[in-house]
This record gives structure tokens, C-alpha cells and sequence, in this order.
């Protein structure tokens, strides 16, 4: 856990942020060159699409990027070994993504089970030790995780399969909630109106231009601490879609006090969960007309954050909590919340974005994920682009 507080804030977040923005450009941009025609519009899946980019960059952000050499061609090979290897974990795990739900309440059928059987030794051997060895720009994450497990005398064996639950808790999450904002973007056009005068102007004061020469833009973390219109359209995508069961084993006897004063009497021994989705992220008195989409529903009337939310008259403390609380609370969070801001800023300042039913309903939620995080929607999205340069 130390070493995840170490490496997921501070100068670490902001190496692992940069490594974001290179390797989402990369995969966002794999297929695009200059004979791309500007006015030719794309369709494809929002949800397989947005999933896929995050997926892909941030596993090569973490895990790092094949080596290359001194030698003509060696760090364009390497690229296309990333895109290429990236390109295969993400189907795998997106296999395994859906045996999840029944794998936890361990009612797999004996052929899903031996599916996700495989799965799991494809990833150990795809994130073993021995393949990272052989790995640039392997995040300091990642490295410490296994230098300290093996400091510790843990077998490389068991190592290998930690890199899968490391993988799972990086990637599982982020993807999904990615497809959630950019659609609530697009299906509500006064918040992507705003979202996108934002990062223009962002773009614009940091003196850069997109260009189609190959030349990345260099979206930095200051610039990405100047967009609080996108902040807050990220924590109201969270609070309508990160729906997580936060588990805890009762340490010690205890009495729990609740605010309206009911309180709990809870035995060693008991293990406790709570579900936030239900009882803050939608409930009515915190958030009126909660089932809504509202992007600035974070925001102040002056443009500054807001944090002030009340139910009963009194102020609440935890008013959305996608990322859980306490000593487990996602040490994720700030890298997470920054590739979500990239991906959105790098798509809008690229693309021009539209659904293709105008009239596409919200998604429902495939109720089988509740408890188990950001949720994903029944079915599919069209959606369409065009370059804007
Ligand atoms: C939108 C994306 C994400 C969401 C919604 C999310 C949410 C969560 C939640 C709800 C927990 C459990 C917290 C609790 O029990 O109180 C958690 C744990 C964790 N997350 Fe995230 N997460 C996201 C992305 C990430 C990323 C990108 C990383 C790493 C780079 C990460 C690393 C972790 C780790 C290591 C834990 C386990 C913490 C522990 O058990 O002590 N997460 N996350």
C-alpha cells in the first residue's frame, strides 16, 4: 500500500501521466496518417473503442513499452510491437472482464471456468517477471510491487499472478468510465459546448496546435489541473456509474453511530459492506434529480469546485465515494481521474464526436456489475468522428 502511495502521486503521477499521453496518442492516432482524409467521418463501438485506447495505454503507461535500440526503424518496430501486443492483452482481458461477475459468486460453468483458467495462466506468462526484465518505461509501480515481493522471498511464481490483480484493479475501471463520460458528453451537447471551449482554450494558452506530422501534443499534468469544467463532468459520470461494494473485516468489537443516531452494535469477527451507489450517489436529498446527467453539478457558480452537499439540513462529508474510503481508498485515484481528463481532452482537441442516433437513449446498466465497480452499459453505442485538422 506504501509503495502505491509513493508511486500513484506526486513526481511519480506526473512520469506515469506523461507516459499516458504518449502512449494514448500512439494508440489513439495508430491509425491515422496524413492521407487520412480530414473530412472522411469513422464509425465504430463507443464502448469497445474508448475502452480499448485507456486499456491499451494504460497497461503500456504501467507495464512499460517493448526496448528498442540505436539501430534505423528500431523504435518505430517497437511501436508497432506495443500496439500489436497491447491489442491482444485487451481481448484477452475483456474475455475475462466478463466471466467476472459469476467467477466471484463462483457460479462459473465448468467450460467458463476452464476459460477463465486459461485466461489467468495467459496473463501470468504475458506479465511474468521474466517478460518485464525485458521492458523499457516500466512504471516504478509495477517495479516495486515486484522488487519488494521478491525481497520479501515470495516465489516468482505467485509474483506473476499478483501482476494479473495489479493489472485488474488498474484497467478494469478506468476503461468503462471513460466510455461513460465521453457518451454523456455527446449525448448532452451544453456540456460538451463547454467541455470543449475548456480544453481549446487549455490547448491554446499552452502555445500548442494539433498537427497530423506525427507530433504528439504534450498535454501536461498542470495543464490538466486548469480544466474544472472537466472535473466536474468526470465526478458526475463517477457518481452516476462507479458503483462499488466496499468491504471490511470488523477488527475489534464496536459500536457503529450512525448520523440520524441509530447505532449498530458489530462483533469481532462480522465483515461489513457498504454500497454507496444506492444509499449517497443517488439519493435524492444529496443529489436532487440524481438520475440526470448534470456536468456542472461540481462546479460553483464562480467556476470553483464545489463541496458543499447536505442532506437533513447538515453538511455531508462523503458525497460521492466511487473511489471507496479509509485505509483501502483507491491509491489509484489521481492517475486514474488524470487518464480519464486526457483521454476526453486528447478526443475533443482530435475529433470531431457525434452519435449516430441522435436520439441514442442512456444505456442501461448491466446490473450484473453492481458491487463490483464502474459498470458497463447493456449493448453497445455507435458513435462516428472525423480528424478536426
Ligand atoms: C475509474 C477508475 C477507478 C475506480 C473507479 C477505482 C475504484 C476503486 C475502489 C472502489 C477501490 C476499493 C476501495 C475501498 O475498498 O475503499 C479501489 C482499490 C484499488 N485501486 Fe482503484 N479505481 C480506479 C482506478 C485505479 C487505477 C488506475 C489504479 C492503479 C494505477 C488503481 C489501484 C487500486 C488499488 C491498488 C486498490 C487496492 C487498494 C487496497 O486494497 O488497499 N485503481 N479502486
Amino acid at each position: 500500500m506504501k509503495t502505491s502511495h509513493k508511486h500513484l502521486r506526486g513526481p511519480g503521477l506526473e512520469v506515469l501521466t506523461q507516459a499516458m499521453m504518449c502512449n494514448l496518442q500512439n494508440v489513439m492516432l495508430q491509425n491515422i496518417d496524413s492521407s487520412t482524409d480530414q473530412k472522411t467521418w469513422l464509425e465504430d463501438r463507443l464502448f469497445k473503442c474508448s475502452y480499448k485506447a485507456v486499456f491499451r495505454a494504460g497497461y503500456l503507461s504501467l507495464f512499460g513499452n517493448a526496448s528498442h535500440n540505436c539501430e534505423p526503424g528500431s523504435v518505430e518496430k517497437a511501436k508497432e510491437k506495443d500496439q500489436a501486443e497491447s491489442e491482444t492483452l485487451f481481448h484477452e482481458f475483456r474475455k475475462y472482464d466478463q466471466l467476472v461477475p459469476n467467477l466471484a459468486y463462483g457460479v462459473l460453468p465448468p467450460r467458463e471456468k476452464m476459460e477463465a483458467e486459461r485466461i489467468k495462466a495467459f496473463f501470468w506468462k504475458a506479465l511474468s517477471m521474466q517478460k518485464m526484465k525485458i521492458k523499457d518505461n516500466i512504471s516504478r509501480w509495477v517495479w516495486d510491487m515486484q522488487q519488494g515481493r521478491q525481497e520479501l522471498g515470495i516465489k516468482e511464481s505467485m509474483i506473476d499472478r499478483y501482476m494479473l490483480v495489479l493489472l485488474w484493479v488498474s484497467q478494469g475501471n478506468t476503461g468503462p468510465s471513460a466510455f461513460w463520460l465521453l457518451f454523456f458528453l455527446m449525448k448532452h451537447p451544453e456540456a460538451m459546448a463547454a467541455v470543449r471551449e475548456e480544453v481549446n482554450r487549455v490547448l491554446k494558452e499552452s502555445g500548442q496546435e494539433v498537427r497530423r506530422d506525427g507530433h504528439l501534443i504534450n498535454l501536461t499534468c498542470d495543464m490538466l489541473m486548469k480544466t474544472p469544467i472537466l472535473d466536474s463532468a468526470v465526478e458526475e459520470t463517477l457518481r452516476l456509474t462507479a458503483a462499488p461494494l466496499l468491504v471490511r473485516s470488523v477488527l475489534q468489537d464496536m459500536t457503529l453511530k450512525m448520523a440520524n443516531g441509530c447505532e449498530y452494535r458489530i462483533r469481532k469477527g462480522d465483515r461489513m459492506a457498504v454500497f454507496p451507489y444506492t444509499a449517497v450517489h443517488l439519493n435524492p436529498e444529496i443529489h436532487p434529480d440524481p438520475h440526470s446527467f448534470k456536468y456542472d453539478r461540481f462546479l460553483n457558480p464562480d467556476g470553483s469546485k464545489k463541496t458543499d452537499f447536505y442532506k437533513d439540513g447538515k453538511k455531508v462529508k462523503y458525497y460521492s465515494m466511487p473511489w471507496g474510503a479509509g485505509v483501502s481508498m483507491c491509491p489509484g485515484r489521481f492517475f486514474a481521474n488524470n487518464e480519464l481528463k486526457q483521454f476526453v481532452f486528447l478526443m475533443l482537441v482530435y475529433f470531431d464526436l457525434e452519435l449516430k442516433n441522435p436520439d441514442e437513449k442512456t444505456p442501461k446498466y448491466d446490473v450484473s456489475r453492481l458491487g463490483f465497480g464502474a459498470l458497463h452499459p447493456v449493448g453497445d453505442i455507435q458513435f462516428r468522428y472525423s480528424l478536426r485538422f
